[in-house]
């Protein structure tokens, strides 16, 4: 998927710099070619918008498919230069606590990072999928902050300045903050809530004859593995463990796999994961009630997908 604040620059990448300043000893400078000559880091993560799924927050369950419905969010190989390379290159000064990242872009978007974080797994994205990143995802470079929301990986990236506060850019003050019932708004709030989803079937198809169909999916969590997918077909009065395909990835999207005996009757199909720091996905209303009806942000809860007697499979709340 593709987001994006003023279109898709188009960026030169013998023009463009990477910046690094701020609370260090020596300020440093980085062409393109300069990163590429870094060893690089590569790993398999998902990357989610903040506001994906955020259209199940509506009064009202529209008719929609699951990828309209959740498909800000991608799983790819990343690869690049980590952030604790060039940030031990260019020195830490004490008191640093945060890094606050900028684009290059006409909207100006910036985010800060806490500096754990930056130099746990925070990395310059130079190439996705082994190909250099489109421009549409940030070319020539982006930051990549595993297991956040999307934003914060900020795009053609520019400016990485190290500071002992956040910036509070307009991007994290009047956006991407979380409306509560009580009128305040949560800041900050970063790792992406564990999820899942039934891809197969979902809403806008049909199952065209009753017998076994399989109910296939994705799950994710911002806070590590998945541990376990529960799959129910009664609305969530029982459920039954899902196989997960293959070795659960930390931050990566997992596909889960169930066969299901179709004999011709209305059902609800729902799934729910479990992460491996024993986070459950909640309910729809659960979240409804953490947040003022007008949050959009950080929805990850339990997708209901109908299935009428003729088979057609709608989008439902549960
Ligand atoms: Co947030």
């Amino acid at each position: 998927f593709e987001r994006h604040h003023a279109g898709i620059p188009a960026i030169d990448p013998e023009q463009h710099r990477l910046v690094i300043h701020g609370l260090v000893r020596q300020p440093l400078s980085f062409s393109y070619e300069d990163l590429l000559a870094y060893p690089q880091h590569s790993r398999v993560y998902f990357l989610e918008c903040s506001g994906n799924s955020g259209a199940n927050t509506g009064a009202v369950a529209g008719d929609s498919s699951a990828a309209a419905l959740h498909g800000l969010v991608s799983g790819a190989q990343w690869s690049g230069v980590l952030l604790s390379t060039l940030l031990e290159e260019a020195g830490i000064v004490e008191g640093a606590t945060w890094i606050t990242a900028t684009e290059a872009d006409g909207a100006s978007m910036g985010r800060s990072v806490p500096l754990n974080k930056a130099l746990k797994d925070v990395f310059i994205g130079l190439y996705q999928n082994g190909e250099p990143i489109r421009p549409e995802q940030g070319y020539p470079m982006r930051l990549f902050v595993p297991g956040w929301e999307g934003n914060v990986s900020v795009k053609w990236l520019s400016q990485i300045k190290l500071t002992n506060a956040p910036a509070n850019f307009k991007d994290e003050t009047s956006r991407y903050t979380d409306f509560l019932a009580d009128g305040k708004a949560l800041q900050f709030t970063y790792p992406m809530g564990v999820k899942s989803v039934i891809t197969s079937p979902s809403g806008q198809m049909a199952l065209r004859r009753t017998g076994v169909h399989e109910l296939t999916g994705l799950a994710w969590s911002g806070s590590g593995a998945i541990s376990r997918v529960e799959v129910s077909a009664d609305s969530g009065r029982t459920w039954a463990d899902a196989l997960i395909e293959g070795e659960s990835q930390a931050l990566a999207l997992t596909r889960f796999r169930l066969p299901w005996l179709w004999e011709g009757a209305p059902a609800v199909l729902q799934s729910r994961a479990t992460d491996s720091a024993g986070n459950v996905q909640p309910t729809r209303s659960a979240v409804l009630a953490l947040y003022d009806a007008a949050n959009r942000y950080h929805f990850n809860g339990i997708q209901s997908w109908d299935v009428s007697a003729q088979g057609v499979i709608k989008n439902v709340y549960a």
